[in-house]
């Protein structure tokens, strides 16, 4: 089946993003409540070798970039071991993994042997008592240390994700900006999104063109770079800096029309749509001893149900979905 990955709108879906775990070393506003959220039981989620046959399914059918997301997928264990084996695809291009920093700078070296080619890093703030508050939880110079590590190992460019909320994090942009005069880095200024559990409100967005007027009052010769299609973000240069700045404008300006990624979560749930209920189980055939034709079957008809677009802020904040730990972005 070459056309398992097109959707009913010719979308043609070469991303995955694969959920390693539901757990987190940090607790961010943004992405759970305080109380954390409920934990699928072990025995619910995908095995080490399920989940490689899927993903190998994936890749034999077009998929030619693996994203490892979470909860954060560093806390995995057997992390070095699944990017060996990821990275062993024939076909596999990318092997990205988005992820907190926290305990990243001593496990970069072996991961960019095992095959781990592309890293993006969360960082909202550069304020360290900030950071704690943001994410209930220590560590600020840890990732910054991550950071460092990454651009030594030539990651180019490192992405950093700052998600901005307003009177969070919103008077920090310009310092953000600034850090890509010398570093290689490219700063994705990310528009918060509703998700179960986060308290959305949309006077804590801070919509694309705000950032954008704030950063070109401060700064001379911001100039828009061209986009790859499917980019999710909408990239700048400045002159005289090395680094570079975007933004990810999911809710003021989507970007649906030209989406490649599908979602495999960590329970085993495939899921064609970051926003939205619509989530189907492969887990479940899996264990009843379904063939490679049988999942295919099953991953082509969710992906033929892709709706066009999300439904908009608004209608997404009433829409049940799962908590943002649960689904990795
Ligand atoms: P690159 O592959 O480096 O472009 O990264 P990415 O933007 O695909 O992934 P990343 O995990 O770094 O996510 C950055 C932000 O984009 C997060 O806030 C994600 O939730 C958001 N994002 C990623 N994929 C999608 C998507 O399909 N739709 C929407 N609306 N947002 C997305
Ligand atoms: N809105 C926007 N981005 C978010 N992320 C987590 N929660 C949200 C949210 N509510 C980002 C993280 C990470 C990426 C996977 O998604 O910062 O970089
Ligand atoms: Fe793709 Fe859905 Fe994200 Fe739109 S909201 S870009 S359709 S995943």
């Amino acid at each position: 089946t070459s056309d398992m990955l097109v959707d009913s709108f010719g979308r043609f879906h070469n991303y995955l993003r694969i959920s390693l775990t539901e757990r987190c070393n940090l607790r961010c506003q943004y992405c759970m409540p305080a109380e954390g959220v409920e934990l699928t039981p072990k025995s619910d989620l995908l095995s080490h070798d399920e989940l490689i046959r899927v993903a190998s399914l994936f890749v034999a059918s077009g998929v030619d970039k693996i994203r490892l997301t979470g909860g954060e997928p560093t806390v995995r264990k057997d992390l070095e071991d699944i990017c060996l084996h990821l990275s062993g695809l024939k076909g596999l291009k990318t092997l990205a993994i988005t992820t907190n920093g926290i305990v990243l700078s001593k496990k970069l070296p072996r991961l960019k042997e095992c095959g781990l080619n592309a890293l993006n890093i969360s960082l909202d703030t550069l304020v360290p008592a900030k950071f704690e508050f943001m994410t209930r939880r220590k560590g600020h110079s840890k990732v910054m240390e991550s950071i460092d590590t990454a651009i030594e190992l030539g990651y180019d460019p490192v992405k950093i994700n700052c998600v901005v909320m307003r009177g969070m994090n919103d008077d920090e942009i310009c310092d953000f900006v600034e850090l890509t005069r010398h570093k290689p880095i490219n700063v994705r200024f990310i528009e918060f999104m509703p998700f179960d559990g986060n308290v959305w409100n949309v006077k804590k967005l801070v919509p694309y063109a705000e950032i954008l007027d704030k950063v070109r009052q401060h700064f001379e010769g911001v100039e828009r770079l061209k986009d790859h299609p499917s980019d999710t973000a909408k990239n700048f240069k400045i002159d005289g800096h090395v680094g570079t700045i975007s933004f990810i404008t999911s809710m003021t300006e989507h970007f649906c029309a030209g989406c490649n990624r599908l979602r495999l979560l960590a329970d085993g749930n495939f899921k064609v749509c970051l926003f939205g209920p619509s989530e189907v189980s492969l887990r479940e055939p899996i264990h009843s001893g379904i063939d490679d034709a049988g999942l295919k079957e099953i991953i082509s008809a969710a992906v033929k149900r892709k709706k066009a677009k999300h439904a908009g802020m608004f209608d997404i904040a009433k829409t049940a979905n799962r908590p943002m730990i649960h689904i990795g972005g």
